[in-house]
């Protein structure tokens, strides 16, 4: 049962009650809240109100109470603000509540519609817990309450909305965080078809049959050492329409690099290595629950990339979905393969107004920028503000990343049309993206690698293990934008 968001302007009877506090707030202002002495009584060293500082106190009055420093009120972005909420959810976990509240009453300032709408989806976000494969421990927070001064239509509206898109963003964090005996390629396409029953969107699903009348020969040819049957996912929403907004996903279910081997340390984490596709999905249930009116195309080329005496090896050519031929150098640069034939399926079945896709495609653009921040390649400008605006919105952050065809000799091929790796330790993000860029060409698209973002193996007060969703809030943003 996904958990519950409501508005209220009582005070409820729950398991914890969460008071927010900026770091210039005097704490004898939480006499407003009806509190006792040895809350107000409490001094500045006790709860310093930092970012995400957590206070927890027992009251006659409200029970089990959180104080939660919310920072220097200037200071405060939406990024500040959703990071607060998840680190207040996260640190009630261990006591199991099954309902808390959010107190917003003396912060008229938290409830714009635009931070009712955040706090919404922080809330959503941060009561997920991936709980399929274990008997104890699950958590069961079933309803989180928003305290407010006035319940209005638009507020009511904004709760609605952030919760949806938290739902959409923890069902990508669902699919993703499966391993990848249950989450195969079968598994996304089953997936894909009971969203598409569910919210009435349009969907097909090629098989390896039809990939090869077709003519994948990337995706065809990263799939070949595996016994799992590829999937190419096809989801429409909204009107049909000339010219959607077509969204790619790397559906990699499984990459140990072929026969170009990973390393066994961490191999375990490439059952993520569909996050992309898993984002996709999320943002087209996001879109179908909040009836957006833009036509929007999902397309997951889903894949394994194992070895086996049929895996493509390096030095293979292969033929691509365009016509290109790839001489292959190494075959764990497999999602640039499969996503360039997908590139090429929008072209050629869809005149998109733009593509924008979202891969956990290289390592290097985690040495670039960690784990906060996802690279964003571009060939135009045209959506930069609107871009941006959204990831200031949802706290999703964004680096421009630059397209500097002084690489393209990187992807030269001694025998075929390119090479699918430039030069080792050599902007390894920028040659994968200028790749791509050779089946893109002249239609409007913006790539998102997330490699650094859609997984952390490094929890923090805000962020458990595991996939994140990163790029289905952000996404939504940026579509409504551009109506
Ligand atoms: N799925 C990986 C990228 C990746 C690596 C994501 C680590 C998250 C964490 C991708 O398929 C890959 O293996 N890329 C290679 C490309 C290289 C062989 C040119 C890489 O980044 O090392
Ligand atoms: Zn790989
Ligand atoms: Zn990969």
């Amino acid at each position: 049962m996904p958990m519950k968001l409501h508005l209220a302007k009582q005070l409820n009877k729950v398991d914890f009650s969460v008071i927010p506090v900026y770091t210039e707030e005097k704490l004898s202002k939480l006499k407003a809240y009806g509190l006792a002495s040895e809350i107000i009584d409490l001094t500045d060293s006790d709860f310093g109100r930092k970012l995400g500082e957590l206070h927890m106190l027992y009251t006659p009055q409200l029970g089990r109470l959180l104080l939660l420093g919310l920072g220097n009120k200037k200071d405060l972005t939406p990024a500040r603000l959703r990071t607060a909420i998840q680190t207040a959810i996260l640190g009630t976990k261990k006591f199991k509540p099954s309902s808390l509240q959010i107190i917003l009453w003396n912060h008229p300032g938290l409830q714009s519609q635009e931070f009712l709408e955040l706090i919404s989806f922080a809330s959503m976000f941060g009561a997920y817990s991936f709980d399929y494969y274990r008997q104890e421990e699950k958590s069961n927070l079933a309803n989180v309450f928003l305290v407010v001064s006035q319940i209005s239509k638009t507020a009511s509206a904004a709760v609605a909305a952030g919760s949806t898109i938290g739902q959409a963003a923890n069902q990508a964090r669902d699919l993703a965080n499966h391993p990848a005996n249950i989450a195969t390629p079968a598994h996304l396409a089953a997936h894909a078809k009971s969203l598409a029953q569910k919210y009435n969107l349009r969907i097909r699903v090629l098989e390896e049959r039809d990939m090869k009348k077709e003519g994948m020969g990337l995706l065809l040819g990263v799939s070949r050492g595996s016994d799992e049957p590829p999937k190419f996912i096809v989801v429409e929403h909204g009107p049909k329409s000339k010219n959607p907004i077509v969204l790619i996903g790397k559906g990699l279910t499984f990459d140990s690099g072929g026969i170009s081997i990973k390393p066994s340390e961490r191999m375990e984490e490439m059952k993520y290595d569909m996050c992309g596709g898993a984002t996709v999905l999320g943002i087209l249930q996001a879109a179908a629950m909040l009836k957006l009116k833009i036509p929007l195309v999902g397309l997951i080329p889903s894949s394994e990339n194992l070895l086996s005496g049929r895996a493509t090896k390096p030095g293979d050519v292969l033929t691509s979905l365009s016509g290109k031929t790839v001489e292959i150098i190494n075959t764990d640069a497999e999602g640039r393969l499969i996503l360039a034939d997908a590139i090429t399926y929008a072209k050629k079945h869809y005149q998109p107004k733009l593509i924008m896709d979202y891969a956990t495609l290289t390592g290097a653009i985690i040495v670039a920028l960690g784990d906060e921040f996802t690279g964003v390649f571009a060939n135009l400008e045209k959506y930069h503000q609107s871009v941006f605006k959204a990831s200031r919105a949802t706290g999703e952050k964004l680096w421009l990343m630059p397209l500097p065809e002084e690489y393209q000799d990187q992807l030269k091929s001694n025998i075929a049309d390119l090479k699918n790796t430039g030069e080792k330790g050599l902007g390894g993000a920028i040659t994968a993206s200028l790749f791509l860029s050779r089946f893109v060409e002249q239609t409007p698209w913006m790539h998102f690698d997330i490699a650094g973002t859609a997984w952390t193996m490094r929890a923090r007060p805000h962020l458990p293990v595991g996939a994140t969703g990163w790029g289905v809030y952000h996404a939504i943003h940026f579509l409504s934008s551009l109506k």
